[in-house]
C-alpha cells in the first residue's frame, strides 16, 4: 500500500516526466488523433526522453510527430538513453495506475453510475492542464483498435509509459488521468473511478459497433 508521502513523492516524479508528453498529446489530440490507429502509439515521448533531452528538443519532435514524421524517433530515442533510472520510475508510474491488493471497486447502481461517468468525461476539473478526457474522445475519437478487445489487454501506452503487458479498464481509467490528464490517480474505491470505468465500457460497446 502506498503512504502519502511516497505517493507524493510518486506524482512530484511523474509532472516532471509528463510536462513533456502532455504538450505532445495535445498537440496530437488537435491533430484528429489520426496517428494512433496506424503506429498503435509511439506519440509519447517516453519518460526516459523527458529526462534526457533539453525540452527544446522534446518539443521538435512533437510537432513533428503532429506532421506524421519521425513517428519512431521518440521512442527509439528514449530507449537509447537513461536505462537504469527508467526502470526505477517506469516502476512508480506502473504502482500508480495498477490495480492495488485487495481491490474492492464501489459498488453502486450501473445506470446512475453511468450518468455520473458520462458527465465527469468532459470534466476539466479532473485534470491539472485544463483537459478533460472528452478533449480526446469525443464520438470515440483518440482510441487505438486494441479499445475494441476484452479486458485486461494489451495497450502500447500502458505498455510504454507504464511497462504494463495488459491493463483493465478501471486501469486504463488511470493511465489517461496520470499521463494525458497529468492528474492524481482517482481513489480506487471511489464513486468517481467506478463512474468513470462504466460510462467507458459503454463507449466501448459503441466502439466495437462502428
Ligand atoms: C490528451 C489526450 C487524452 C486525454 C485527455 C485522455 N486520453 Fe484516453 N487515450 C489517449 C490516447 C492517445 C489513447 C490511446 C493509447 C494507446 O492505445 O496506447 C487513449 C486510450 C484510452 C482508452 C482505451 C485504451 C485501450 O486501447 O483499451 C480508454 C478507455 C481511455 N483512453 C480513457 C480515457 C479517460 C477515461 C480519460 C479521462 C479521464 C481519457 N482517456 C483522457 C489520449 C487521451
Amino acid at each position: 500500500m502506498n503512504t502519502d508521502s511516497h505517493r507524493k513523492e510518486l506524482l512530484r516524479k511523474l509532472s516532471r516526466n509528463l510536462m513533456v508528453s502532455v504538450p505532445v498529446m495535445t498537440v496530437v489530440a488537435m491533430a484528429g488523433m489520426s496517428a494512433v490507429s496506424e503506429n498503435g502509439l509511439g506519440l509519447i515521448p517516453s519518460a526516459e526522453a523527458a529526462q534526457g533531452e533539453a525540452e527544446g528538443e522534446a518539443k521538435g519532435e512533437a510537432e513533428g510527430e503532429a506532421k506524421g514524421e519521425a513517428e519512431g524517433e521518440a521512442e527509439g530515442e528514449g530507449e537509447a538513453e537513461g536505462e537504469g533510472e527508467a526502470e526505477g520510475t517506469s516502476e512508480a508510474m506502473k504502482e500508480a495506475v495498477q490495480r492495488p491488493e485487495g481491490y474492492e471497486p464501489y459498488d453502486g447502481d450501473t445506470e446512475s453510475l453511468a450518468r455520473k461517468g458520462e458527465a465527469l468525461f468532459s470534466d476539466t476539473s479532473l485534470s491539472s492542464n485544463g483537459l478533460s478526457c472528452a478533449t480526446c474522445h469525443t464520438n470515440g475519437a483518440g482510441y487505438a483498435d486494441t479499445f475494441s478487445k476484452e479486458y485486461p489487454h494489451f495497450v502500447a501506452m500502458g505498455k510504454s509509459d507504464f511497462g504494463m503487458d495488459k491493463v483493465h479498464l478501471d486501469e486504463m481509467v488511470q493511465i489517461c488521468m496520470v499521463a494525458p490528464m497529468a492528474a492524481e490517480p482517482l481513489e480506487w474505491d471511489s464513486e468517481e473511478l467506478a463512474a468513470l470505468t462504466e460510462y467507458m465500457r459503454i463507449e466501448q460497446e459503441k466502439f466495437q459497433k462502428r
